[in-house]
C-alpha cells in the first residue's frame, strides 16, 4: 500500500504530504505506551520463541506487566484474543517467518501496538511494525539459529531495562544486570573454551537414540532450546522438559538407559534442581549434570537472569559435535529451511 500513489501524481508529492504522519511515528513514545499496555504478548517460532522464553522473568520483572507467550501457529489457529491495550512483540531472526508474519497482520487488526525484533533490516517484519529494535547480530547463515538467539535474549533484556522504574530501590539490581551484559561477550568467549569438553562428550552420546534435557527457572528456555538444537541438526530425539513437571509424566520415560542432561547452575532453583537430580539418580537416569564451575566465585560475578545467554553456548557446541560425528549436514539440516516464508 505504501508504494502505490494513490491520490497523488508523484511520489514526491505524496510523501510531501505524508509527514504530518511519519512526523508522528517519529516522535511518538513507543516506551511510554508500552508501559501503560495491560500486557505484553511475546509472538514467534522455534528458537526465537525460545530467545522470548528465556527473557520473559527479566521482562516481568522490570516492566511488571503480565507478559504472555504465543507460538506464532497456535495464536492464529484459536485466533486468540489481542486487545488494543496489548503490546505485541515479533522475535524473528529472518523477519520473514509466514505464521508470525500472519500473527502480526492479526494483532495490527485488533488495535495492538506492534513491535519488531529482527536480525534483518527491512524484513517483512521489520517494515510490517509500528517500531522495533534491530539485532545488529549479524547475517546467520546456518540453519539452526545459534548467534540470533542470544542476540535476541540480550535485546529483550535491555529493553525490559528501558521499561524499568529507574528509581533508587531499583538501581543496584538495574546497574549490576547492564555491568553484566556489557561483559557477556568475554564470558561466552570462556565458555567457548568448552568445546573440547563438549566434543568428548558428543562422542559419549553419539550413539543415543534419545537425549532429555531438564531445566527450570530462568533456563527452562535453555531446556528447550538445547533439545531443539540436537534434534533439528544431529537428528537425535531431544525433549526440553520443565524439570518441575518431572513427576507429572516425564520421570516414567527415565531407566539405566536414558541419557539426560540436568542444567543444575547454581541460580534461585539450584536446590529444586538437586533434588531432581537426586531422584533421576535413584531411577538409575545417566546423567550428565552441567553446573557452575568454582561456584561460589561465579555467583558474584553473573546475575541468574543473563545466564542463559551463557549456559546455552556449550549446548549448541554440544549439538553441532553431535552433528559432526553422526555425518549430517550441520547447514542445511534435512527437511528444514532457514527462513519458513510457507505454511
Ligand atoms: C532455529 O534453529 C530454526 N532456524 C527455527 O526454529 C527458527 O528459529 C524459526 O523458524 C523461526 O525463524 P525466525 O527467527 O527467522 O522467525
Amino acid at each position: 500500500e505504501q508504494i502505490r500513489k494513490g491520490n497523488f501524481e508523484h511520489f514526491m508529492q505524496k510523501e510531501i504530504h505524508e509527514q504530518p504522519d511519519s512526523l508522528t511515528m517519529t516522535i511518538r513514545d513507543h516506551l511510554k505506551t508500552i508501559r501503560r499496555s495491560r500486557r505484553i504478548l511475546f509472538i514467534g517460532c522455534g528458537t526465537s520463541y525460545n530467545a522470548a522464553l528465556a527473557a520473559r522473568p527479566v521482562v516481568e520483572e522490570h516492566s511488571g506487566i503480565p507478559v504472555t507467550m504465543e507460538i506464532a501457529s497456535d495464536l492464529l489457529d484459536r485466533q486468540g484474543p489481542i486487545y488494543r491495550e496489548d503490546t505485541a512483540i515479533f522475535v524473528s531472526q529472518s523477519g520473514e517467518t509466514a505464521y508470525t508474519l500472519e500473527a502480526l497482520e492479526y494483532a495490527k487488526s485488533n488495535g495492538a501496538l506492534c513491535v519488531g525484533i529482527t536480525n534483518t533490516v527491512g524484513s517483512a517484519i521489520a517494515r510490517g511494525t509500528h517500531c522495533g529494535i534491530h539485532l545488529n547480530a549479524g547475517c546467520e547463515i546456518g540453519v539452526a539459529s545459534t548467534k540470533a538467539y542470544t542476540s535476541q535474549i540480550a535485546v529483550i533484556v535491555m529493553l525490559a531495562l528501558a521499561l524499568g522504574v529507574d528509581s533508587l530501590s531499583t538501581q543496584q539490581r538495574r546497574n549490576a544486570i547492564m555491568d553484566v551484559l556489557y561483559n557477556l561477550p568475554s564470558k561466552v568467549r570462556d565458555v567457548l573454551k568448552l568445546d573440547r569438553d563438549m566434543k568428548e562428550l558428543a562422542a559419549l552420546l553419539m550413539e543415543e537414540q534419545s537425549l532429555l534435557v531438564f531445566g527450570r527457572g530462568y533456563n527452562y528456555a535453555t531446556a528447550l532450546e538445547c533439545a531443539l538444537k540436537v534434534k533439528q541438526v544431529s537428528l537425535m530425539h531431544a525433549e526440553g522438559i520443565v524439570a518441575g513437571d518431572m513427576k507429572h509424566g516425564p520421570l516414567a520415560l527415565v531407566d539405566e538407559t536414558l541419557r539426560i542432561i540436568v542444567i543444575a547452575i547454581r541460580d534461585a532453583s539450584l536446590n529444586k534442581q538437586q533434588s531432581v537430580r537426586q531422584q533421576l539418580k535413584a531411577r538409575k537416569g545417566r546423567l550428565i549434570v552441567m553446573c557452575t564451575e568454582g561456584d561460589a566465585e561465579f555467583m558474584c560475578l553473573i546475575e541468574h537472569c543473563l545466564q542463559p545467554m551463557i549456559n546455552i553456548v556449550p549446548l549448541q557446541l554440544l549439538a553441532y559435535q553431535l552433528t559432526v560425528f553422526r555425518g549430517f549436514n550441520v547447514d542445511q539440516p534435512r527437511n528444514l529451511a532457514k527462513s519458513v516464508t510457507t505454511q
